[in-house]
């Protein structure tokens, strides 16, 4: 099966606002990266969760160096995403809605609380930003990423690669949960589905011993 970036675009992306760089000024302090952690563990007692979130991080951190963004601040963004799914794991509408409150409360800049927000359009949030549409497209790469190197017999990241990917990818019932079209958008940030993939398995293979894989 195959995506129509085209399409796919002017369905969910091109009636946002231009991406715009991130500006951070006028902050005394950002939370860190080991605040964030801390706060994630103390929300979300599933450690594949937590796997998920650090993922993420790792895929943004890479998204952000090859932009030449703000590697703290999208890493933040992605460690950070899902801090509210415990308590909206039955309630989509508010998911993230709620997580992107708590992280305004505890001082985390804008542009963070922002793009998790955005990441869960079924709240009826937009997606304005770079940041934005990045977390958007890395957040199911995860999991498609995570179900091909569980299919392989030693179940490493290290053994699998960008072309088993993205045959996996293909198959329709294969981690059905990895929205195809979601991870497709990519082509929303430049970059292809062969592109986006490559960088997502590297940047999840550089914290292999974190995720056990
Ligand atoms: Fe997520």
């Amino acid at each position: 099966m195959s995506f129509s970036c085209k399409k796919y675009t002017a369905k969910v992306l091109d009636r946002q606002a231009p991406s715009a760089k991130l500006h951070v000024t006028g902050r005394c302090k950002m939370p860190t990266r080991e605040d964030a952690l801390a706060l994630v563990k103390s929300k979300v007692d599933n450690k594949n969760l937590v796997k998920h979130m650090l993922s993420a991080e790792a895929i943004m951190r890479a998204l952000a160096k090859k932009f030449s963004e703000n590697e703290e601040l999208w890493g933040l963004a992605g460690l950070v995403h899902d801090v509210d799914y415990v308590q909206t794991e039955k309630d989509p509408k508010n998911h993230a809605k709620i997580g992107a409150k708590l992280l305004s409360e505890l001082g985390y800049p804008k542009e963070v609380s922002q793009a998790v927000m955005a990441h869960n359009p079924e709240n009826g949030s937009i997606m304005e930003t770079l940041m934005d549409k990045a977390l958007y497209v890395s957040d199911p790469l995860t999991g498609l990423i995570v179900a091909c190197a569980l299919i392989h017999p030693d179940k490493k990241l290290s053994s699998i690669d960008t072309e088993f990917v993205l045959s996996r990818f293909k198959e329709k019932r294969f981690a059905a949960g990895a929205n195809r079209e979601q991870i497709a958008s990519c082509c929303g940030i430049g970059l292809s589905l062969e592109e986006f993939v490559s960088l997502g398995l590297e940047a999840m293979k550089g914290i292999s011993k974190e995720l056990g894989l």
